[in-house]
């Protein structure tokens, strides 16, 4: 008999990367999580496992920080990976533009020490997700992977830097395999609603804070920008569900296989771009909830049209996004009535 093959999933207790677990396991791959819980709740690794059923059995987890190198080299002691899902780093923009040496820190240093590990224990394919930010604010739509690259703030230096690296570390050793993801804009979450985004504090993205709206946690979306060159003058982005999204790191693991990848980069995204105004009516439909708004000015920083062009990853990862707003909306508002207030609900007092 085959023995399944063994992936570690560096932040797989987050958000995309407990999604992309399911997806795994569900694919028969052994998998091993590592995440030092920054941002995350170890419930959802439980609730992973168990919505994997009897393939549940299949899933570890070491509650690590990727820049303790001690502990990370006796992870890759106990099991030979067939490849790594590089998932963990620190993701809030206006944070990383507040605290830049801890995004540097924390996003530079950890994939620093995990490219060294892996080299050391000979395992050199790799799955990384970088951003739609590195495009920075596009001249033009759609964006291709050829576009030029640029960064407005910490967060995505960090993303663009190891980009870089990665394309480094294969010019100097062409045993490496990497593919980079660039992902456009995640939402929704499990159709199950027992796993989803549960960000801590305020969230800074847009469909976190709808669902709170929705759920009574706050009064308003603020709508940043209305006077933007767009369909109804509010931003527009390419919203992708993230299980259509997880999906896509199983292709690009397929892809790694394939002779000759080097270091490639893919967009994930559906290629269509939605507003905040179409993306707030389509989340009321499927809620049944009002969302009250507050127009306001433009957020500094922010882009006015981004969606992806999706030619590439169709035609290289054979994949292809299936899911729509309506289903997004849909699959996010589950998982907000099921668990208004994410994984761990406020203690009472
Ligand atoms: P998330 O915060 O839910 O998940 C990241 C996980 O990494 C968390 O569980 C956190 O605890 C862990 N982590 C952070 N630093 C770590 C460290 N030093 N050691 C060990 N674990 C660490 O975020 P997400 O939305 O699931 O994003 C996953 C990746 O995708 C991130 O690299 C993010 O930058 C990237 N990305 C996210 C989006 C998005 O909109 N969600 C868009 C583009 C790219
Ligand atoms: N928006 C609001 N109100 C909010 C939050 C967002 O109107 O409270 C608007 C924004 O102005 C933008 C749209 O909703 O027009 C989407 O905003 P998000 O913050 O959800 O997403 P962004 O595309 O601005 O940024 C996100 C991540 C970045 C990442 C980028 C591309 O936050 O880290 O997607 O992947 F780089």
């Amino acid at each position: 008999m085959l023995m399944a093959k063994s992936i570690l999933v560096t932040g797989g207790a987050g958000y995309i990367g407990s999604h992309t677990v399911l997806q795994l396991l569900l694919g028969g791959y052994r998998t091993v999580i590592v995440d030092n819980l920054d941002n995350s709740s170890e419930i959802a690794v439980r609730r992973v496992k168990e919505l994997a059923g009897d393939l549940g059995k299949n899933l570890s987890f070491h509650k690590l920080d990727l820049r303790d190198k001690r502990a990370l080299e006796k992870v890759f002691a106990s099991t030979p990976f067939e490849a790594v899902i590089h998932f963990a780093g620190l993701k809030a923009v206006g944070e990383s533009v507040q605290k830049p040496l801890l995004y540097y820190d924390n996003n530079l240093v950890g994939t620093i020490t995990l490219l060294e590990v892996m080299a050391a224990h000979g395992c050199k394919k790799l799955v990384f997700s970088s951003s739609a930010t590195v495009y920075g604010w596009p001249k033009e739509v759609p964006c291709t992977e050829e576009f030029p690259l640029s960064a407005a703030n910490p967060y995505g230096r960090t993303k663009l830097f190891i980009e870089e690296i990665c394309r480094d570390i294969y010019s100097s050793d062409s045993e490496w395999k990497i593919i980079l993801l660039r992902y456009f804009n995640p939402v929704g979450a499990h159709p199950s609603g027992y796993i989803g985004e549960d960000p801590r504090g305020i969230p800074n993205n847009l469909m976190p804070f709808v669902q709170q709206v929705a759920v009574g946690r706050r009064p308003a979306l603020t709508v940043f920008g209305t006077d933007y060159s767009t369909k109804d003058g509010t931003g527009v982005r390419d919203y992708i569900h993230v299980v259509d999204l997880a999906d896509g790191h199983i292709a690009a693991l397929r892809k790694l296989d394939a002779a000759g990848i080097g270091c490639e980069v893919y967009n994930l995204g559906t290629g269509k771009g939605t507003s905040v105004l179409e993306m707030v009516a389509a989340f009321e439909k499927a809620s049944g909830k009002k969302i009250p708004l507050v127009m306001s000015a433009r957020r500094p920083g922010d882009a006015e049209i981004v969606y992806a062009s999706t030619h590439k990853a169709e035609k290289e990862l054979n994949w292809k996004a299936k899911y729509g707003i309506d289903e997004m909306c849909r699959d996010q508002w589950n998982w907000a009535s099921k668990n208004p207030y994410g994984y761990e609900p406020p203690k009472s007092n």
